[in-house]
């Protein structure tokens, strides 16, 4: 496979004196104003989402000029080789398949030379652990006896599923109720488990690698609560799901279910990870979630670069953060239900291509990981939203809005397209103003996404867009957008600190660790 890093690419070059001589000093409201066909031309339709890309600080030429990028970066060859099991993950040595866990069995697109032979192998053992999952997931439904799922993980383990079941209320079992612990704070879990009964709980120990402190601690605590609380049948009320069957076993949990190395955290829910939301959802919805996301990866691995949104989307976060100096990106859905997504899309994006070495460990020259952030847009209106339309400095909004509702309350749905039109032509438009404090300098530009509805498919395509335009943005910058090193110092750092919180042992440590310690203690 050829990668050719951007910054060593013609385009690259090109762009920046695109940027130089048009692009600094491009505004929205010229574009508009000159060209009556801008909506139609900078609109883009995939599975499940229209993307309003017309209020970006892009024309035809900075397109052209991104669309060379991606061609001479080699991103479509990098994307093949992901669909195709390449070990893409260099520094761990590992495939990245996490597409194959939502690939139907014998896909008639799945070529036949040997490696993805290997893969309809691998394709199979992939059905037969998810219908397993999902018969198990059915027998929950069915037990009235079981009204509360706790699922315990943290991460991927946690902000996927925890999302999901929220965005999907409306396609939920009456009767059941959803709870999640990731923080090692006993605060969390306690909190949870005194509205708990050990007779009617389910809790679902989620761990990839089944030794994430966190969740490991947890576990333990709800174990011996379940216990001290005359539980007795771990089997029926205790559920690993995990990489590492092995640990759960010698962990008590013999109810587990399993996945594979190739599947990272953050790209884990569509695995036995996201067994909470089968239990919700039930095993059709499921399917369904694994559908949409399915008719994204088809869209991803065969539309021309032009009509590709992943592609699209990747390209602009490029361009803002690299020509522009953008550091950030404001996500604003449009439905209470999505409240998650921007703590979900924080993991994804930044856990991804946070990074600052590229795949040969060589120091990038530019920028990479954006960050992320954001609130369901209403109440990001009447809170940060000031700086997004007044402060200093210029963030990209991604507006996520639902046509169809799922309420009847009257009123309700139309307010809050109003508003997130409106937010969104705020920001381009902005307000003349000569006293200064009611200027709006506008030309703030957004990505306007709409979905008919918000169902299990349409989720599914939503995120499965995103971990590709991760993919697209991380394939650029030349990175390895599936490791993680950067959490893993902090890891270590805490083993040795927590003895020390016991014994007040400093030696070795910084001033600063050594009198926070002190305090603690006294
Ligand atoms: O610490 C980061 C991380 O490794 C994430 O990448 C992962 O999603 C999370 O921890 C949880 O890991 P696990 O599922 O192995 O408990």
């Amino acid at each position: 496979m050829n990668r050719t890093r951007c910054d060593r690419t013609p385009a690259w070059g090109e762009l920046q004196t695109s940027f130089n001589t048009s692009g600094r000093a491009f505004d929205l409201r010229t574009a508009f104003a000159t060209d009556a066909g801008r909506f139609a031309a900078f609109s883009q339709s995939a599975p499940y989402v229209f993307a309003d890309l017309s209020k970006n600080l892009i024309d035809s030429t900075t397109q052209q000029l991104l669309l060379d990028l991606a061609r001479q970066t080699g991103v479509e060859q990098h994307r093949d080789a992901m669909f195709a099991g390449e070990r893409i993950n260099s520094t761990e040595q590992r495939a990245v398949m996490h597409c194959l866990l939502r690939t139907p069995p014998a896909d008639p697109a799945m070529p036949t030379q040997s490696v993805h032979r290997h893969m309809a192998e691998t394709l199979h053992e992939v059905h037969i652990t998810l219908d397993a999952m999902l018969a198990y997931a059915q027998t929950v439904r069915a037990d009235e006896a079981i009204t509360d799922v706790v699922n315990i993980g943290i991460g991927g383990s946690d902000l996927g599923p925890q999302m999901a079941v929220l965005a999907l209320d409306e396609f939920a079992q009456p009767g059941k109720r959803f709870h999640f612990v990731s923080n090692v704070d006993g605060h969390e879990l306690a909190a949870v488990l005194k509205r708990l009964k050990p007779e009617s709980t389910l809790f679902l120990i989620a761990s990839k690698t089944f030794t994430t402190i966190e969740t490991m601690t947890n576990a333990l605590s709800a174990k011996r609560w379940f216990e001290a609380q005359g539980g007795t049948d771990i089997g029926r009320h205790f559920a690993a799901l995990t990489t590492n069957v092995a640990a759960a076993n010698a962990f008590g949990i013999s109810t587990t279910f399993g996945f594979w190395d190739w599947v990272g955290g953050r790209y884990s829910m569509w695995s036995a990870i996201g067994l909470p939301l089968a239990i919700a959802i039930g095993a059709d919805g499921f399917r369904e979630f694994l559908a949409g996301a399915h008719e994204m990866d088809e869209h991803f691995r065969t539309a021309p670069l032009e009509q590709n949104l992943p592609v699209q989307l990747g390209l602009l976060d490029v361009w803002y953060r690299n020509f522009h100096g953008f550091s950030s990106r404001s996500i604003a859905p449009y439905h209470s239900a999505l409240r998650r997504l921007p703590a979900y899309l924080q993991q994804l994006e930044m856990e991804s291509n946070g990074k600052q070495v590229d795949a040969s460990g060589d120091a990038l020259p530019f920028g990479t990981s954006p960050v992320l952030w954001g609130e369901p847009g209403t109440n990001g209106q009447h809170a940060y939203f000031q700086m997004l339309h007044q402060g200093t400095d210029v963030v990209p909004v991604e507006f996520v809005a639902i046509k169809k509702p799922k309420h009847s309350l009257a009123g309700h749905h139309d307010l809050l397209l109003a508003n997130v039109l409106a937010q969104a032509q705020a920001l381009m438009v902005g307000k003349s103003d000569t006293g200064g404090h009611k200027n709006f300098p506008g030309n703030r530009p957004s990505t306007f996404l709409l979905l008919d509805e918000l169902t299990p498919a349409s989720l599914g395509a939503l995120i499965a867009l995103q971990e590709h335009r991760v993919f697209v943005s991380g394939s650029l910058w030349g990175i390895n957008s599936f490791d993680q090193w950067g959490v893993e110092l902090g890891k270590v750092l805490a083993k040795d600190i927590a003895p020390r919180l016991a014994s007040g042992d400093a030696a070795g440590l910084d001033g600063s660790t050594a009198g926070l310690l002190a305090l603690l203690r006294a």
